[in-house]
């Protein structure tokens, strides 16, 4: 009888030989050295974390190059060459071409459906080779120099990294930004993207098209302002603005029992966000945005901000010292007197997610109390909070205009400090103040349920669902995450 161990062994041999008769792994890609499709060959990065191969997503008959993990189970495809240039037959072969570029051809084609379009000086052409390295990243090297002159890095399609870089390259204009697939099936540009937005102060914001539908918030010295489970004991971010670069990267803390924790973060077909980590047999969800109400960009109108605390009803709230001008705006209360040089100050809301810093001016000189002081000299500063939030708050974020897109979070969130006249300042003692929010909420009654209103107006209640993929009609009032399930307009949501 067989030993049954060496049985398996036989039999994982079989089924690897079914799978790909010939099956060899390349650790590069030289002028000599192609990647051929129907010879079932993958380029293997060193420690065989990541391939790069041909497949065909879902229930696609088309192939396209990508990098998967080499060792996760189930295929997790993190990045896609020919996202928009389909093969339709296994004839494809990944190629350095005479001007030294990695190009994606069919058998005896020599026109390319993918290149890297590097311009390479005539003496380095037949210097290219491509690897791919351990964090994921395909590379185009000079192989006498070692010298990077591509990476896929640089063209994300639907997944960040760790060691990958989302936002601005000032000194090349690279803007790098996460799209979505088309479909579980097809890896073309879809209509969602999260991308590194940079007017006024930076924020991460996530569009359909170029509509906002969700903003991450701005960059709070360890988190995005919108994003309270950003913190936490296995991703280390680090966030540069300067004159080089606008960028925020994610690691892994090294000082991990595992440091090499596979993690990633997906703009979906249903434009969720989802950072996830792989534990043992699957990818487990760590936060997803958008998820609340709240979430939904400009939910509450202009010197508003939503509150999700009474999970049941939605409430949006007008500022302190502003007063309901039509059922989603707030304006300045009637009764109120001058804000210039008129004895105002600033009332604080804690907890917050600041409002949209498009319309903010960041100095990251200035203590809280400087910041109060600059706020408090210019007659147009309607608020303003601390840039960063390490060490007790450093930097000062200044806001002129209309506040909007602010919210409470249920934990974290930051100190917001609104500009009110000395009427109001007068009345409000943080006591007084929780008495007054009351107040403003009963009074104003139907304003707290933008939802049902949203709904009312147009004469459809839940419309608000179609800004969303991924949510779908619960109640009157109300719309639920359906479960990353796509829900496109011409749906019943
Ligand atoms: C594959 O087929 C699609 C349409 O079926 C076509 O648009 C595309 O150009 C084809 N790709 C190649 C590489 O021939
Ligand atoms: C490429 O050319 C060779 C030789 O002419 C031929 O045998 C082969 O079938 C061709 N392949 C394709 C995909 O057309
Ligand atoms: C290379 O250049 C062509 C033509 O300008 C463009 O269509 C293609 O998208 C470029 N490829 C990459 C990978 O940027
Ligand atoms: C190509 O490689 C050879 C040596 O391998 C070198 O002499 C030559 O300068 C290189 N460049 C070109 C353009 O041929
Ligand atoms: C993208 O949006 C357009 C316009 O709303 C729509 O027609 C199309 O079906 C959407 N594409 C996907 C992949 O959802
Ligand atoms: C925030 O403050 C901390 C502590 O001083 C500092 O290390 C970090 O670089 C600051 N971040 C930004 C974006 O200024
Ligand atoms: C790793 O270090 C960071 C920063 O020093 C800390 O916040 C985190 O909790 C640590 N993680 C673990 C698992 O000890
Ligand atoms: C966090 O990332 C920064 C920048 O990559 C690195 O210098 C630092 O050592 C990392 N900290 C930990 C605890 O891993
Ligand atoms: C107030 O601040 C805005 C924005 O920084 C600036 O444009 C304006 O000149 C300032 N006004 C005064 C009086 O300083």
């Amino acid at each position: 009888m067989m030993n049954p161990a060496k049985g398996n062994v036989l039999l994982l041999l079989l089924s690897f030989l079914l799978v790909c008769p010939i099956c060899t792994s390349l650790d590069t890609i030289t002028p000599d050295q192609p990647l051929k499709d129907g010879d079932g060959q993958l380029l293997l990065s060193n420690q065989k974390t990541f391939a790069l191969g041909f497949f065909s997503p879902g229930s696609s008959s088309h192939r396209y190059v990508g990098i998967w993990y080499y060792q996760i189970t189930e295929q997790t495809v993190v990045w896609v060459a020919n996202r928009d240039a389909p093969l339709n037959d296994t004839f494809g072969v990944l190629s350095i071409n005479g001007k030294g570029n990695l190009v994606l051809h069919t058998q005896n084609q020599t026109t390319p459906i993918w290149s890297t379009n590097v311009s390479f000086s005539v003496s380095s052409t037949n210097n290219s080779m491509a690897k791919l390295l351990d964090i994921g990243n395909l590379v185009l090297v000079q192989q006498d120099s070692q010298l990077v002159t591509w990476q896929s890095f640089d063209y994300p399609t639907n997944t960040l990294l760790p060691h990958m870089k989302l936002g601005l390259d000032w000194r090349t204009g690279l803007n790098r930004f996460l799209t979505s697939w088309k479909s579980k099936d097809d890896p073309g540009i879809g209509n969602y993207s999260y991308e590194m937005v940079t007017i006024g102060y930076p924020q991460a914001c996530l569009y359909m098209g170029r509509t906002i539908l969700w903003r991450a918030g701005s960059w709070t010295g360890i988190r995005w302002s919108g994003i309270p489970k950003m913190i936490s004991n296995y991703f280390n971010v680090s966030f540069v603005n300067n004159q080089d670069e606008t960028t925020i990267m994610y690691t892994t803390f090294s000082n991990l029992s595992n440091p090499e924790v596979s993690s990633k973060m997906v703009v979906d077909e249903s434009g969720i966000m989802q950072r996830s980590l792989w534990q043992e047999t699957r990818w487990v969800e760590y936060w997803s945005a958008p998820q609340a109400l709240c979430d939904k960009y400009l939910n509450c109108g202009p010197n508003s901000y939503c509150d999700p605390h009474n999970e049941a009803i939605f409430e949006c709230k007008c500022f302190p010292g502003f007063e309901p001008k039509s059922s989603r705006d707030c304006i300045r209360e009637k009764q109120g007197v001058s804000m210039c040089n008129n004895g105002e100050g600033f009332v604080k809301l804690a907890h917050m997610k600041v409002p949209d810093t498009s319309i903010a001016h960041a100095d990251m000189s200035l203590s809280l109390k400087e910041c109060e002081q600059k706020c408090l000299r210019n007659c147009s500063c309607m608020a303003y909070a601390s840039a960063n939030e390490s060490e007790g708050g450093i930097g000062c974020l200044t806001w002129q205009g209309d506040l909007a897109d602010a919210s409470t979070l249920p934990y974290q969130g930051q100190d917001l400090y609104i500009r009110v006249d000395v009427n109001v300042l007068g009345t409000l003692s943080s006591f007084i103040f929780k008495i007054l929010e009351k107040h403003f909420t009963k009074m104003h009654s139907d304003f707290s349920h933008p939802i049902w209103w949203l709904g009312h107006r147009s004469g459809e209640l839940g419309k608000q669902c179609r800004y969303f993929g991924g949510w779908s009609h619960h109640s009157n009032d109300r719309c639920q995450h359906s479960g990353g399930q796509s829900h496109h307009s011409g749906s019943k949501c």
